[in-house]
């Protein structure tokens, strides 16, 4: 059985192209190997992300998140068992800004999802 986690977040401070794609670089590294998949939309200095894998890799995974200084106020929207992993092709896709017109039904649903929480919050 697979576990799967959706979280939304704030990010400390704006992250730069650069420094995304370094988080991005490792995570996806990282997760190759734990066996990770999943999806991270950033936008307006807010992230949502999906991530699933076995049990005992999203526990840890969700250990380190929880406690990286780049982001903050960290909300799950959902904690499910699963049995099949809904981007088995993805070590963390990824959307910068997405347009809401993005065809990707999940995409779109994280979309809506995002742009309902408040726009800004102190850290
Ligand atoms: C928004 C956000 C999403 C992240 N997603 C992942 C991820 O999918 N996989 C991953 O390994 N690390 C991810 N990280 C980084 C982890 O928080 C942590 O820095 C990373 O697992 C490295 O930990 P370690 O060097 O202590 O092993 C993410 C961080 C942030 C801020």
């Amino acid at each position: 059985m697979l576990r799967q986690i959706m979280y939304s977040s704030y990010a400390t401070s704006p992250m730069s192209p650069t420094s995304i794609e370094l988080l991005l670089r490792k995570a996806r590294r990282a997760n190759e190997t734990n066996e990770i998949t999943g999806l991270l939309i950033h936008s307006k200095s807010r992230f949502i992300q999906i991530f699933e894998g076995p049990s005992h890799a999203v526990n840890d995974l969700l250990r380190k998140i929880e406690c990286d200084p780049r982001h903050h106020s960290m909300k799950i929207i959902h904690d499910r068992r699963s049995a099949f992993r809904a981007f088995p092709d993805w070590e963390m896709g990824f959307e910068d800004n997405p347009s809401p017109t993005a065809n990707d039904v999940v995409v779109q649903s994280m979309i809506r999802m995002l742009n309902s929480l408040p726009v800004a919050k102190a850290a």
